[in-house]
């Protein structure tokens, strides 16, 4: 019994310390792989992008393009602002911010959606969370925000989803504004 124990300890020694060996080797081998898929100087450059918004005004939205996708920048009026403060966090259909200038999962607050320090401005993923399409503007829908003409989904002014099938508020890039008022994505 002792002897088929210490068989049994031997063999599965001999197991994880090939499996060990084997990962090294493997991460060996695919490091130069994921090396090169780092992109150049020049490429890394277009990951991250400054839009002057100081011309904007209340009521008014910018759209750029970055990475390929629309981002949505609205300066707020402040009965926007006031809508997106009056409504309860735990009454929305997502109560997470989506906002990655944050740690962790915070609350969908106005406060947790809007660019940190000048909260009259919004900037946004244009991208429904629903199956994709890009949702209209300018105080759309039955919220006063953005609304996919595609399903049906309503967003409201601090972009959370209120009402239709799209299952997340609309999501937000990593920024940092200045105080000359460029924004930088990425
Ligand atoms: S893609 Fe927007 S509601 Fe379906």
């Amino acid at each position: 019994m002792t002897e088929l124990t210490d068989h049994s300890a031997r063999r599965d020694f001999l197991y994880y310390a090939t499996a060990g060996a084997g990962a090294v080797a493997t991460g060996a081998a695919i490091w130069p792989l994921i090396n090169q898929m780092n992109p150049a100087a020049d490429v890394r450059a277009l990951l991250s992008i400054r839009v002057d918004i100081s011309g904007m005004t209340p009521g008014t939205q910018l759209t750029v393009k970055w990475r390929g996708k629309p981002v949505f920048i609205r300066y707020r009026t402040t009965e926007e602002i006031a809508a997106a403060r009056s409504e309860n966090v735990a009454d929305l259909p997502d109560t997470i911010a989506r906002n990655p200038n944050f740690d962790g999962d915070v609350a969908a607050t106005d406060a947790h959606r809007a660019v940190p320090g000048r909260e009259e401005y919004l900037v946004m993923i244009g991208v429904c969370t629903h199956l994709g399409c890009v949702p209209l503007g300018n105080s759309s829908g039955d919220f006063g925000g953005w609304f996919c003409p595609c399903h049906g989904s309503h967003y409201d002014t601090a972009g959370r989803i209120r009402k239709g099938p799209a299952p997340e508020n609309l999501h937000i890039p990593k920024l940092s504004l200045s105080d000359e008022l460029i924004l930088i994505l990425g």
